[in-house]
């Protein structure tokens, strides 16, 4: 199973072609029941993780760990960036982090505020490296959360060809890149992105991405709000004490009166005020069965890149 990856890591969705996102799906759907912890294996047993979080998350990092320990396996990091020597005073660079880190784990799962220093740790280490998220703009990335997001649309429409795409918000987060480049992967997927001329895709994620032949659009979104069959909504990067967002870039449940019936509203979380709550009662919202779906996709990441996929 592992052969099926190019290399051993997971840095980029641009790295991973169709026939590897389709076997990781399948690999997830094995997986699921362990995910919502109906069944027990000890697939990972003996194995430990490393999670190497500089930057602040919940989900991400709960459900790599999550994912660990419901398959066996061990976990191991520092409780935050400032109590490690690459993330305090001594700014310990990330190659010799790298070298230490392989003695310790098995795999790393690493996050960082800068673009590329997933790619640098993997450089230098010995052990495969997934990124966990890095940066924010041009070649930010967070493939593990778009293959979560492609996985949800996957299950519930059957395929992710022929879909829809309204991207909502910022399209410089890196949840947002990486989606549509992993969207971009499908046929006659069509991407609507509703955003203010400011945050637009930056200058080379939008090249490759009409390189790849998907077709897409900046939109107002009452223009397409009939005819699309998922809403992937975050807003851009600011506090909340930055807030509010202009009224065009929210979303509320009175926005959605055009809406197909089989639309799904995703959002990788966490929200601010660009989606009210009075969306999460529809039958439109799957944002909060993103994360279980996180747990699964992690799970395989994980059993491919140890080379146990092919044990269950
Ligand atoms: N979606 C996501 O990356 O969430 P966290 O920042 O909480 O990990």
């Amino acid at each position: 199973m592992l052969k099926a990856f190019k290399g051993r890591d997971v840095l980029s969705i641009k790295e991973l072609d169709r026939q590897q996102i389709e076997l990781i799906f399948r690999v997830t759907k094995k997986l699921e029941p362990i995910a919502i912890g109906r069944s027990q294996r000890q697939i990972l047993k003996n194995s430990i993780l490393a999670t190497l979080f500089f930057q602040a998350s919940t989900r991400t990092r709960l459900s790599f760990e999550s994912a660990m320990h419901r398959l066996g396996g061990a976990v191991l990091g520092f409780a935050n960036a400032g109590v490690s020597r690459a993330g305090d005073v001594y700014g310990e660079t990330i190659d010799d982090t790298a070298r230490m880190i392989q003695f310790y784990a098995d795999a790393v799962a690493m996050r960082h505020p800068t673009v590329g220093l997933p790619r640098k740790l993997a450089e230098s280490c010995n052990v495969p490296v997934i990124n966990a998220g890095d940066g924010y703009g041009e070649s930010a990335e967070h493939p593990t959360q778009a293959l979560l997001d492609l996985f949800t649309i996957f299950k519930h429409r059957g395929k992710i060809d022929d879909t829809h795409v309204i991207l909502w918000g910022d399209m410089n987060q890196r949840t947002m890149q990486s989606l549509a480049l992993g969207l971009a992967k499908f046929e006659r997927v069509k991407i609507s992105a509703h955003c203010p001329d400011s945050l637009r895709f930056p200058p080379g994620t939008e090249e490759e991405l009409r390189r790849s032949g998907v077709e897409l659009n900046y939109v107002s979104f009452e223009k397409v709000a009939a005819k699309a069959d998922v809403i992937y909504i975050i807003g851009p990067k600011k506090t909340r004490a930055e807030l509010p967002t202009e009224p065009e870039f929210k979303l509320n449940r009175a926005r959605l009166a055009q809406a197909k019936r089989s639309l799904m509203i995703l959002h990788p979380l966490p929200r601010l005020d660009e989606l009210a709550p009075d969306v999460d009662a529809t039958t439109y919202s799957k944002y909060f069965e993103q994360p279980l779906h996180g747990v699964a996709v992690r799970m395989a990441l994980l059993t491919l890149v140890l080379g146990k996929a092919s044990s269950f």
